[in-house]
């Protein structure tokens, strides 16, 4: 490739980032995700997949469930680790949410604006000290850098040198100090209320009658449904002491401000595996398993450029995750976080604090008995949780296979790695004349029976060419003039736009072997 084209191609904008608003576009022009309820004006924080998308969503979960239940990773030991798969209820007794902390616990910080009725996490928010006067403004931290609020800031403070102004966390100013604040969408003082604690957890009722004695949760992870099957796999499925139960499944959070697209939605998928070990080996495994899923992630396409691991701070720890090993996000460089980091997957040592609430909230024993040593021990396993957003994974694989290119007619590509991508091959008739089209359709009639494969007939084929490129097909497989006398083929390399002529008979082997890579 030469310098000229090197240049062109990347997955970046020259602003550093990936023009998130094409990709949004895209997404939707093309199949992929389309806002929900979009003929009633949508609703925020859901989003659906089209059918491009639900292709692309079911080939990661599948890449996952495969590395983990099917066919899971060796362990340290040189054997493969043992691992099950559940698929448990979304709603359950609502006792167990009580138990696993949820109920108390799980909420966020939220300020309320009183002039524009607007609503902020607290957290999420950063304080901009003017250090001349004491003036304080109020920004959401993902939107700091972007020109138009650095104009903003720059207007309400009345100066240009940014460096008078000391940037610190929003939690950390006194509520007395909330009258100097001016929030980040007014231009008064004094809007912003004191923070007040907010549950995520979607409530519903059980059974006809809808009282408060029939509430229920819609579960805010795949997680517990782990924890309350634990003792049905230990009593029934001949599993030992280490080993792990996992599942992907639907998640919902009621999120005080969900946005950037699919990253913070409020009904999203998780892929959770609880890892039940002897709390001596926890931080053995713990190692194990942070290693092991940032080397996954790069299998499914995400470039290690683009990802990095963070130790989560102690006062940044969910309430199962103190002490112990703490917990590691695997984070991506998402194009709305860049130059910065954004959490893809989280892993916990979550310790034995869910099996000892349930045992004692639920009045089971859940001790494991371990009989393979001398003397045999009882004991509660610790566990360790890869913990990961299907949803936001999606995200991530679709930012990382975006690719401006400004010498295709498209303007870009997606590069997925084959596997990954929803459509595999397309075959295109050149002609519609010529007995091109029987020949085309026999071959169609073949692949599709092997993976997914899409037979293409309408417009030009530079116009068919720029919709796969669009969608990230790997191969776009020509029956043209030639291909009655030679019984061959052309095929387009989505990322090279190389050509090559490949027997027809030789086809279905060429593209099953690209998606083994
Ligand atoms: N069981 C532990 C747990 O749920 P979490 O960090 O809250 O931990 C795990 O969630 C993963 O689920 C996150 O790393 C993220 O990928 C995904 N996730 C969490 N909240 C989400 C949301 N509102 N929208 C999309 N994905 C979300």
């Amino acid at each position: 490739m030469g310098n000229a084209q090197a240049v062109s191609q990347t997955n970046v904008d020259v602003s550093g980032k990936v023009p998130m608003d094409d990709l949004v576009a895209l997404c939707k022009r093309r199949g992929f995700i389309f806002p929900a309820s979009e003929i009633y004006g949508g609703i925020n924080g859901f989003w659906d997949f089209g059918p491009l998308g639900v292709l692309l969503k079911n080939n990661l979960r599948d890449r996952w469930w495969n590395d983990m239940v099917l066919c899971p990773p060796i362990g340290p030991d040189g054997e493969p680790l043992q691992i099950q798969g559940i698929d448990s209820a979304i709603i359950q007794n609502p006792q167990a949410w009580v138990a696993s902390g949820h109920v108390g616990g799980f909420s966020d910080p939220m300020v309320d604006c009183k002039l524009t009725k607007l609503r902020y996490r607290a957290d999420h928010l950063v304080a901009v000290v003017d250090e001349r006067n004491g003036q304080i403004f109020a920004f959401n931290q993902d939107v700091l850098e972007e020109k138009a609020t650095l104009k903003k800031l720059k207007k309400q403070a009345g100066t240009d040198e940014l460096a008078k102004l000391k940037v610190v966390p929003f939690t950390t100013i006194a509520v007395f100090d909330y009258a100097k604040v001016i929030g980040p969408d007014t231009d008064q003082k004094g809007s912003l209320t004191e923070p007040k604690q907010f549950n995520l957890m979607f409530k519903t009722y059980v059974g006809a009658t809808a009282s408060e004695d029939d509430k229920a949760y819609l579960r805010p992870e795949t997680a517990q449904g782990i924890f309350l099957n634990y003792k049905a796999i230990v009593d029934n499925m001949r599993v030992r002491v280490p080993f792990g139960i996992a599942q992907i499944g639907k998640a919902f959070r009621n999120e005080v401000t969900p946005r950037n697209f699919i990253y913070r939605s409020r009904e999203f998928e998780q892929m959770e595996m609880e890892w039940f070990c002897h709390p001596d080996d926890a931080a053995k495994w713990f190692e194990f398993w942070v290693e092991t899923r940032k080397k996954w992630w790069q299998a499914v396409g995400v470039s290690v450029a683009n990802l990095q691991t963070r130790k989560h701070d102690n006062d940044e720890l969910s309430h199962y995750a103190k002490g112990g090993q703490g917990t590691i996000d695997i984070e991506y460089r998402f194009p709305f976080t860049a130059p910065g980091f954004g959490e893809l997957e989280g892993i916990a040592h979550r310790r034995d604090f869910d099996l000892t609430q349930h045992q004692e909230h639920s009045k089971t024993k859940l001790e494991y008995f371990d009989d393979s040593v001398q003397p045999p021990r009882r004991f509660m396993p610790h566990v360790i949780e890869p913990a990961a957003g299907l949803t936001r994974g999606v995200l991530a694989v679709l930012a990382e296979a975006y690719t401006v290119d400004a010498s295709r007619p498209s303007g870009m590509y997606l590069k997925f790695k084959p596997s990954m991508a929803p459509v595999k091959a397309a075959v295109l008739p050149l002609l519609n004349k010529d007995g091109l089209p029987e020949i085309a359709q026999k071959l169609y009639y073949s692949l599709r029976t092997k993976f997914v494969t899409e037979y293409d007939t309408k417009g030009n084929i530079g116009k068919r060419y720029a919709r796969h490129d669009e969608i990230g097909t790997p191969f776009c497989i020509t029956v043209d003039t030639d291909t009655p006398k030679d019984h061959a083929a052309t095929i387009r390399h989505r990322d090279t736009m190389a050509q090559e002529r490949v027997s027809l008979d030789k086809i279905e082997e060429f593209v099953s072997k690209a998606l083994k890579e």
